[in-house]
């Protein structure tokens, strides 16, 4: 790398405007701190808000620095609305929060048409449908906004909730209800519980008109209406609402009471006939090309649409094959977003730099010439690796193609060689690590991952932890962000995440303490030690996602905590299974290595890889004292198990073997899962029963072997209460 891209990363600084605060005159002095408390104001609502901050942490802080220079020399200018007034954003914290009864969950992409005929057929195959059994679907635009739920009862709209995680959102009744689209009172017989799912979004016309007001009256302008909607529903002042002109469409439900039709194309008839507005370009299909065909015409129609589509949206209309095809994750396996093509734009690379990861992976980001990608101002894209930046061949001072596909991060897609100026040289990727450590980079994985080789000691990588550590899906804390961790490691006020923990105490005893840091005050330290004291009681599954294992996700960490119900217990199983990898490190076999390394292999869709990530977790020593002193401080609550009722099989260990005759293999699978049991897939003295089908072979056989109960197809429909 080039000492200048290391420079740039360390000390990312410049505002764009470099005149020395000196130089200033009043005029420009003023005029400067109007587009700084906006541009600020601006990144803080990107990175509060929408989690998606356009620009680095550094070059945020340059930006506020600049703000505070030009304050401190000219103190009469120091607005009313002033950024050094407040840190992050306030108003979030004045909802409060709602659990959903039946969570808010995310959909499948697709991009090409082959992802749409592969959909068909695995609902097809999940279904055990015969070529000639009919296939319906409904195919709606996917709107670009941001999802709801109204919570109706008794007929009347008595609750409304953003999205938020899936599971909890923020209570934004009142300022739903001043939406035209949002009716009070549903005409007709409701049932007497209805929850009333869809999209809340802001036309076209009328974000042009409201970036017009703002820019008038010298306040942000918002970047695109999916941004303009979201910052308008989550005012706490519901006066501010009512005079942005936010829709509602309806598409879905969540608690209901009562059923309200067989399909899903009957549902949305009725959420009409209640007065909720539905999306004009629905339509029923009975195969792949038709949906296809849907998808072209919405597509050619989206230009003239005064609403803005990402994609459109399949949906399986028959109400029981939904209710048979479930989920995955987060997603329904009865639904899918086709999404449209990424829009792309010109622009020039200015710089490689380098960014450290939680693991230690280096990923080269490109610094662009902000440019306008389908509505949005990029300026930042991923370069991925290495071999990504050798493959594009892309070098600093190409103009090089970018694109944007939803809310995925911006991508470079190549260098426009006709434009390459004659002195860009061929990039170098750097054989150190830019963090302070200066150590030696390491290739993986044939060279396409680069790795910082400090490990544990690298202070980039231990701020990258403690950030994942803190995040909203692992501890959650709020007023605790990446900024905030990054200025309390430096002061060393926290090196791990158990000294989050001790922090109030630690701050007692501090020369200085946090109320007096820069953009910290008595109230706003108080509030940051209760949200810390609130996390103190944290369920499972968040607790496994925070410690940032390798390849451990949000899915994986829920799937350990279930499987396994408590942290010790888990920790122990893990223990056992490290001890036995290092024992049999080249062992391909699960069974060969040990035991409770099996059964962790055997837990559905965990393989050897994500095993042997864990496993390499737990034989760190330095890993094992994070856990034992989170310990000490943290309540760590119980798994709480799927909704089963009272089902037999709840808790038990099931394998599917042979050919089944009334459902495919994987919906056997789910059957089960939804039920609390867990899918094996070898049998074992833990199996439960072994459901057999037609030509089993050695697994049956070693159920007997074992004296494991074995189950017809017959009888385990008839134990999971399903033979008709
Ligand atoms: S259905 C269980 N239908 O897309 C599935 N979602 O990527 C529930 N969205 O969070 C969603 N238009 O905000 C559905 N016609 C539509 C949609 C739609 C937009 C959004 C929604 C959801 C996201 C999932």
């Amino acid at each position: 790398m080039t000492g200048k891209a290391v420079t740039e990363f360390v000390a990312q600084g410049a505002t764009g405007r470099d005149k020395p605060v000196e130089e200033l005159s009043e005029a420009e002095a003023a005029d400067e701190l109007t587009t700084l408390a906006a541009a600020i104001r601006h990144h803080d609502d990107l990175y509060y808000r929408e989690d998606t901050p356009e620009i680095s942490d550094a070059d945020y802080d340059a930006l506020r620095r600049r703000n505070e220079a030009i304050e401190a020399a000219f103190p009469t200018l120091v607005r009313a609305d002033s950024p050094s007034h407040r840190v992050g954003i306030e108003p979030a914290a004045g909802f409060s929060k709602v659990r959903h009864r039946v969570p808010m969950l995310s959909l499948g992409n697709a991009f090409a048409d082959s992802d749409v005929e592969d959909f068909f057929a695995r609902v097809r195959r999940f279904l055990s449908l015969q070529p000639d059994d009919p296939l319906t679907v409904v195919a709606e635009p996917k709107i670009d906004g941001l999802s709801i739920n109204l919570r109706y009862e008794h007929g009347r709209f008595v609750q409304g909730a953003t999205r938020g995680d899936g599971s909890e959102g923020e209570d934004v009744t009142a300022n739903l209800r001043t939406l035209d689209d949002v009716p009070e009172r549903i005409d007709g017989e409701a049932p007497e519980v209805l929850d009333v799912r869809g999209e809340v979004y802001m036309t076209k016309r009328d974000f042009a008109a409201l970036n017009e007001r703002q820019a008038a009256a010298g306040a942000k302008r918002f970047a695109n209406p999916r941004n303009a909607a979201a910052g308008s529903l989550r005012q706490l002042d519901s006066k501010i609402t009512k005079q942005r002109p936010l829709r509602f469409f309806a598409y879905a439900w969540g608690e209901v009471s009562k059923p309200i039709a067989a399909t899903h194309w009957d549902s949305l008839r009725r959420l009409r006939a209640w007065g909720f507005a539905i999306n004009p370009l629905a339509a029923r299909c009975n195969s792949a090309a038709e949906t296809l065909t849907i998808y072209r015409k919405v597509e050619a129609e989206r230009g003239a649409l005064d609403y803005d589509i990402d994609g459109v949206v399949y949906k399986v209309d028959d109400l029981s094959f939904q209710a048979r095809l479930g989920f995955v994750s987060r997603a329904p396996r009865w639904a899918l977003a086709h999404k449209f093509p990424a829009e792309q734009a010109q622009t020039v690379l200015e710089e490689i730099a380098i960014q450290v990861g939680r693991t230690g992976a280096l990923t080269p980001v490109a610094h662009l010439k902000p440019v306008t990608v389908g509505g949005v101002v990029v300026a930042r894209a991923t370069l991925h690796n290495p071999d990504e930046i050798a493959r594009l061949d892309v070098r600093v001072g190409d103009s090089v193609t970018v694109q944007r596909a939803g809310d995925v991060i911006p991508q470079v897609l190549g260098p426009i060689l006709d434009k390459r100026p004659a002195n860009a040289e061929p990039y170098r990727f750097p054989e150190v690590c830019p963090c302070p450590l200066g150590t030696p980079v390491v290739h993986e994985d044939g060279a396409v991952i680069a790795r910082c080789s400090g490990e544990l000691a690298c202070p980039f990588q231990q701020v990258e932890r403690l950030t994942h550590f803190v995040s909203r899906n692992a501890f959650d804390i709020e007023g605790l962000g990446d900024k905030q961790v990054r200025s309390f490691f430096e002061r060393e006020l926290i090196r791990t995440p158990a000294d989050i923990f001790d922090l109030a105490e630690t701050d007692k005893t501090s020369l200085t303490p946090i109320r007096k840091l820069e953009g910290w005050g008595d109230k706003s330290v108080e509030n940051l030690f209760a949200a810390i004291e609130d996390r103190r009681t944290i369920p499972l599954e968040r607790f496994i996602y925070a410690l940032g294992i390798r390849q451990v996700g949000q899915a994986t960490a829920k799937l350990l905590a279930r499987s396994y119900g408590t942290l010790p217990a888990w920790q122990q199983v893990m223990l056992a299974a490290a001890g036995e990898r290092q024992e049999a490190p080249e062992v391909k076999k699960p069974d060969l290595v040990g035991e409770h390394y099996a059964e962790l292999c055997n837990i559905h869709s965990i393989g050897t890889s994500v095993a042997d990530e864990i496993c390499s977790f737990f034989s760190e020593p330095h890993n094992l004292q994070v856990v034992r002193d989170l310990e000490e401080r943290l309540e760590v609550q119980a798994a709480t198990q799927p909704e089963t009722g009272d089902s037999p099989v709840a808790g038990k260990t099931v394998v599917f073997t042979g050919a089944l005759a009334t459902m495919s293999r994987g919906e056997a699978k789910a059957s089960a899962e939804s039920r609390g049991a867990k899918v094996a897939g070898s049998v074992s003295k833990k199996t439960d029963y072994v459901v057999v089908g037609a030509d089993a072979g050695s697994k049956a056989a070693k159920a007997q072997e074992l004296g494991v109960t074995t189950l017809s197809e017959q009888e385990w429909l008839t134990l999971i209460g399903r033979d008709g």
